[in-house]
């Protein structure tokens, strides 16, 4: 089927199996390595991309369902320079092994889209669905909490 979406700003017109995941096609047809492969059953968030601005994942979503969709993933998080919650994560020691991190990023940063100031419990659950197997998660609470504080300051600037 024919499927034509917004991915990081840029249209996308793509000629698919209708039945493909989501994840299959921004990886393999797009070439966005971001979302990652984690579980594949929609246990882990690794896969974790924005549609229409909120958090989906992306292995439990079919191509047709991005048709007419406008879908973020953790490289348009970034056109302008890391995006505070990529910053505060390197920062911080958020990031080890890296393969959680791209799913975070999307989680955490549509919290703070929603939510300017969360408190550490909103945090940790907001990031209750991204497994991550290195970081024992107190470091990843520690940089949300930095980017929000970030993100205010520069909102207070403006
Ligand atoms: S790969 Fe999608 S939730 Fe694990
Ligand atoms: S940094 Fe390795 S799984 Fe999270």
């Amino acid at each position: 089927m024919k499927i034509r979406f917004q991915l990081n700003g840029q249209e996308q017109r793509l000629d698919v199996d209708g039945d493909l995941r989501a994840l299959d096609v921004l990886r393999e047809h797009c070439g966005v390595t971001g979302p990652k492969e984690g579980c594949g059953t929609g246990e882990c968030g690794a896969c974790a991309v924005w549609m229409d601005g909120v958090t989906r994942l992306s292995c439990l979503t079919l191509a047709a369902q991005l048709d007419g969709r406008d879908v973020t993933t953790a490289e348009g998080l970034a056109t302008d320079g890391p995006h505070p919650v990529q910053a505060a994560l390197a920062e911080l020691g958020g990031v080890q092994c890296g393969y959680c991190t791209p799913g975070i990023v999307m989680t955490a940063a549509e919290l703070l889209a929603r939510d300017a100031n969360p408190d550490r419990d909103a945090i940790r659950r907001a990031v209750s669905g991204n497994l991550c197997r290195c970081t024992g998660y107190h470091k990843i609470v520690d940089a949300v909490e930095e980017a929000a504080q970030t993100m205010r300051a520069a909102q207070e600037d403006k």
